[in-house]
């Protein structure tokens, strides 16, 4: 009877895993990093979209998926030891938290400032590791 049990719970542990998406999703792989990327720009695009009108909500959410997104980003590149790129992701990372606290003071000046500076680590990385293949296909260098 013991080992039902046992197997029941690592059946149904699995399936609970699979279930639910780690918050922050480790990047392995290169199609992991350009999924990351797609979805950077869309949160960065959104971003500044909600700066803009101003959404209180919209710039929150977009600033907190970042923050996550890049925290990935980041780990990836220390994984590498490639230093330059980790620190361009740091900073991506400090940008968005500077942003959302920022947007829950209700400065959004200085929120908008930051979200320059974030825009402004991703030409950073991209000029020194980002390859274009084709006009939208790129790989990692
Ligand atoms: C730490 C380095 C780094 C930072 C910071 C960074 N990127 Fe990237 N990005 C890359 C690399 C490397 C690639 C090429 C690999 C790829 O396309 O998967 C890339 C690719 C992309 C792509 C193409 C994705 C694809 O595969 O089609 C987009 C879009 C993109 N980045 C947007 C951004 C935006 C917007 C920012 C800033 C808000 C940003 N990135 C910040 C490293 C970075």
């Amino acid at each position: 009877m013991k080992w039902w049990i046992t197997c029941a719970v690592i059946v149904s542990g699995a399936f609970v895993y699979a279930q639910v998406p780690p918050a922050n999703p480790g990047i392995a792989t290169d199609e992991d990093y350009s999924k990351a990327m797609k979805e950077v720009a869309a949160q960065n695009g959104a971003l500044r979209k909600s700066l803009a009108t101003p959404s209180e909500a919209g710039a929150l959410a977009a600033a907190s998926r970042l923050e996550t997104v890049f925290k990935g980003v980041q780990a990836y590149w220390e994984t590498k030891k490639v230093e330059d790129a980790a620190t361009a992701a740091r900073n991506a990372v400090a940008a968005s938290q500077a942003i959302s606290k920022a947007v829950a003071a209700g400065d959004y000046p200085a929120a908008t400032a930051a979200s320059q500076v974030l825009g402004g680590t991703c030409g950073t990385c991209h000029t020194a590791h980002r390859e274009r293949l084709t006009y939208d296909y790129y790989r990692i260098k």
